[in-house]
């Protein structure tokens, strides 16, 4: 017994969480987070909050961790970080985040923003150096660390891009996957590139009953 108890109580913290509890979560989403993600998370209750709609379980338990940890949120010019990061003092367990994260995919997937503003044709140019991490539909490819993009708000694209290319976010020496993506921001020479991304993303890849009419 006592050297099944070794190696099962040494694996545990090595390999994360008990069963991710919906219920749990939904409670805690509700106390902790819908002010300003949303009761429905998709947003912008409190301008800068972004949809959390569309993201797989295990990007929402790494930025939660990264808040946490001081990885994400941390730079003196992230606002928006540490304004995030301060909502998570409450939440001590990292089984939380799990359990956040379970009932967050359990809703309905975002409507879409249409940008007009863009243009598809160069956004799709500069999209075919993010399909290899984010996928062909800009679903995100978990495997590669690669969020989903589609229903985010272009604001805060472009906030968050513009941090990645100064280092604000992924700039952390444990940031691997910010640090990866801080250099394909790169290739995104001015903001009307990343119109340009979001109009593609948000015309050609999906269905017209996906797509928020109301800008
Ligand atoms: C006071 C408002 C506020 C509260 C409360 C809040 N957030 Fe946030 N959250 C934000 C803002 C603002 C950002 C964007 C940070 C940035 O620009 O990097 C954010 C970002 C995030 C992100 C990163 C999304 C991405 O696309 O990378 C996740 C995940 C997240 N919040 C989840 C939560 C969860 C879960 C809770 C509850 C435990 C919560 N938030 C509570 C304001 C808030
Ligand atoms: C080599 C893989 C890779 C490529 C290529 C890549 N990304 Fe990323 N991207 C990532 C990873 C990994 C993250 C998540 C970083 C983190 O954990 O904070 C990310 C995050 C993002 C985010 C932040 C999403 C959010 O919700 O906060 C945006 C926006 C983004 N990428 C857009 C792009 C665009 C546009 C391109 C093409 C110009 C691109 N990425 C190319 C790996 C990549």
């Amino acid at each position: 017994m006592r050297s099944v108890c070794l190696v099962v109580c040494l694996l545990t913290p090595l390999f994360g969480y008990a069963a991710p509890d919906a219920t749990i979560g939904q409670e805690l989403y509700e106390q902790h987070c819908a002010s300003c993600h949303g009761e429905d998370a998709a947003g912008e209750t409190v301008p800068g909050s972004p949809a959390l709609k569309g993201f797989d379980s295990s990007y929402l338990v790494r930025q939660l961790e990264n808040f946490k940890t001081g990885v994400r949120g941390t730079h003196e010019e992230d606002i928006q970080g540490q304004l995030m990061a301060a909502s998570l003092v409450p939440l001590e367990s990292y089984q939380s985040f799990a359990d956040i994260a379970e009932f967050v995919i359990s809703l309905p997937e975002a409507s879409k923003i249409v940008d007009t503003r863009g243009d598809k044709k160069k956004g799709k140019a500069y999209y075919s150096s993010c399909v290899i991490c984010h996928g062909e539909d800009g679903r995100g490819l978990p495997a590669m660390g690669g969020p989903n993009l589609l229903g985010l708000d272009a604001k805060y694209v472009t906030l968050q891009i513009n941090n990645f290319k100064k280092g604000i976010r992924g700039g952390h020496t444990l940031d691997t996957w910010g640090s990866m993506m801080g250099l394909m921001s790169r290739t995104l020479p001015n903001d009307q590139a990343i119109e340009d991304v979001l109009a593609y993303l948000n015309s050609d890849l999906n269905p017209p009953s996906r797509i928020r009419q109301d800008f």
